[in-house]
């Protein structure tokens, strides 16, 4: 049996913390910039209002329900609610897709504690996009240094992880996640004044729905579920902690209004900076790292905020990759009875190897393409844009037709009010459907 959060804060604080991440700061402008921005955004935002808020809420209330690991989880309640043991595999999907996204999140949190280092080194002061854009391509050509800052990052999960979660992470993300912001509303002070301020929020929020391809509503839709983290149980893993008084309804908005608000203004920074500059929004994934250097080279004190957000940034993806992580550690745990220092390094250890597809994806390998494209583009898109999906269809699914509504009303609203009837409706009919329809148009069947 598990123990309990200390409070709701302490809750909120941890699904934060998994949530708030690379995914947020990293991720979202690249993939906003890739596909066309306005109407990628716009979808984007309707895919995290109506598609992930009640996908959160239906892990949420399954794991206060099961109050095990995701996989027991979903083998318990499967029996319990309809006498089948096969709903685990939703908790097995969600144990693969974990695998796989950390394998490349590890890589690319080691760009960031490398970007700590020449932040301090004062590499950003006065440099223009082509140096920037340089010392970028030097470290993603160099297989020896991402392979480098990769382990740093992997070693420092697998710590974390295997002593034990709880306590220090609620301190980290109740102090990092307001500093974080802090600086970036500092960087948007600059984006404002010194960028084009006018031609991001035109990119950010004009859509234009010529650019809305059937892959690029997939893709919002898997940026949604990734910068959730729902769709593989992570969060129904921390729901297993929060008390029973505590409003699934409240802290779920919450943080999914917390999460959307950071990548926006993730956006809000970057691509003015991109368009004061002649950038390419399309760039790719060195987009935050190739325009962000150029606004802290040019602010006083430059050198000592670059240094603070990337470090910032960096303890944001460890709270998240420790999210990911976690859930194979706990299954190595409870169902093969393995110590939990041991399960944490043998975990750590495959998720180490599996990232040097996605460091050779930078250079070695970068021509090898097949399918979506190198290694790395073909990990991420498998894992955001088709597990998790299909994780959180499996999951609302079960909420909203298998469980039955005393079960779940009763762990989301008793009362059965107004939100509790909304959020039934999401869930037996607007998630579902809204999946399998991205799903279909992206493979093709309605064109
Ligand atoms: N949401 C995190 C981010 O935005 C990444 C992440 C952590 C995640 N845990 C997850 C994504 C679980 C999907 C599923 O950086």
């Amino acid at each position: 049996m598990h123990g309990q959060w200390s409070s709701r804060l302490a809750f909120i604080l941890a699904v934060a913390g998994s949530a708030v991440g690379l995914g947020n700061i990293w991720k979202f402008p690249y993939v906003a910039g890739q596909n066309g921005g306005g109407a990628f955004v716009l979808v984007y935002l309707l895919c995290v209002f109506v598609v992930g808020l009640p996908i959160m809420m239906s892990e949420v209330l399954l794991g206060r329900r099961g109050r095990r690991n995701p996989m027991s989880t979903m083998r318990i309640l499967g029996q319990e609610e309809s006498g089948n043991r096969h709903w685990q595999l939703i908790g097995v999907g969600g144990l693969l897709a974990s695998f796989l996204i950390l394998s490349y999140y590890s890589v690319i949190g080691g760009w960031t504690l490398h970007y700590v280092v020449l932040a301090a080194r004062d590499t950003f002061i006065d440099a223009n996009a082509e140096i920037l854009q340089s010392e970028f391509n030097g470290l993603v050509s160099s297989v020896g240094n991402l392979t480098f800052w990769h382990s740093v990052f992997m070693g420092l999960t697998a710590v974390v992880v295997a002593r034990g979660v709880e306590q220090g992470l609620e301190a980290a993300v109740r102090f990092l996640v307001p500093a974080l912001v802090a600086i970036m509303v500092g960087l948007l002070v600059y984006a404002i004044t010194s960028g084009d301020f006018a031609a991001g929020l035109r990119f950010l929020f004009e859509p234009d729905f010529s650019k809305l391809t059937p892959t690029a509503l997939l893709i919002a839709m898997g940026q949604a579920f990734f910068s959730l983290s729902v769709g593989m149980g992570a969060v129904m893993a921390y729901g297993a902690y929060l008390p029973q008084e505590e409003s699934i309804i409240n802290t779920s908005i919450a943080v999914v209004s917390a999460d959307t608000a950071i990548a926006l203004l993730a956006g809000l920074v970057i691509f003015p900076i991109v368009f004061a500059n002649g950038l390419d929004p399309a760039e790719g994934p060195g987009l935050v790292f190739q325009t962000l250097p150029l606004a802290l080279g040019q602010m006083p004190g430059g050198s000592l905020v670059g240094t603070l957000f990337f470090l910032l940034l960096a303890f944001a993806g460890l709270t998240s990759a420790i999210s990911l992580l976690e859930p194979v550690v706990a299954w190595l745990v409870e169902t093969r009875g393995m110590r939990r220092g041991s399960a944490g390094l043998l975990a750590a250890f495959g998720v180490w190897l599996l990232g040097f597809f996605t460091v050779v994806s930078f250079n070695v390998a970068a021509d090898f393409k097949f399918l979506r494209g190198t290694f790395f583009d073909n990990i991420d898109f498998l894992t955001s844009n088709i597990l998790l999906p299909m994780g959180g269809f499996f999951v609302t699914v079960f909420a909203g037709w298998v469980m039955c509504p005393n079960s779940s009303a009763d762990e989301l609203d008793p009362t059965a009010g107004t939100i509790y009837k909304i959020w039934r409706v999401l869930a037996r009919f607007v998630v579902p459907v809204a999946v399998a329809l991205v799903f279909l148009n992206a493979i093709g069947v309605f064109s």
